[in-house]
């Protein structure tokens, strides 16, 4: 069965890496649902990201998510969710490193905060972010391209 998952291009990695991640995307079999490019507001951010607001750097990471566009897509295919984290690597580039390293976030990330991609952690969590981020249309297979 296919699976959704949102993947998030951060702004660190807009302007260099952008058209590398979606190339790789494509070539590894996701099919891209929908995209959008946008700049984040501090409120979505907030809340796009509020299992993390007891975090030390939860401030932090919602003024990097703002400070310029983001790329927001809608993966599918099967095991898309599990697959996609993959393809990032760890949350921490100098693990993903020393693990992972044909992983986009080893080859393209700064640090632990920079790390520019993000996927949701689970099939639940990819179908709240979605329709949070795209709204309900997010199931609608006509808009399916790849
Ligand atoms: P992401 O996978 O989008 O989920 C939460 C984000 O918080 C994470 O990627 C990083 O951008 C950031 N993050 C996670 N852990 C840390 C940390 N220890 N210090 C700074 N930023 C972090």
């Amino acid at each position: 069965p296919k699976q959704q998952t949102l993947a998030v291009i951060k702004p660190d990695a807009m302007e260099e890496h952008r058209e590398d991640i979606m190339e790789e995307i494509r070539g590894r079999g996701f099919s891209i649902s929908q995209l959008k490019e946008t700049v984040l507001s501090r409120e979505v951010a907030e809340e796009f990201y509020k299992e993390h607001k007891e975090k030390p750097f939860f401030s932090q990471l919602v003024d990097f998510m703002c400070r310029g566009p983001c790329m927001m897509l809608v993966l599918t295919k099967e095991n898309a969710v599990e697959d996609w984290r993959a393809m990032m690597g760890p949350t921490d580039p100098d693990k993903a490193k020393e693990t992972s390293p044909q992983s986009l976030r080893a080859r393209f990330a700064a640090d632990i905060l920079h790390n520019s991609v993000h996927g949701s952690s689970t099939e639940q969590q990819a179908e709240e972010k979605i329709s949070f981020i795209f709204g309900d249309i997010s199931t609608d297979a006509e808009l399916t391209f790849t």
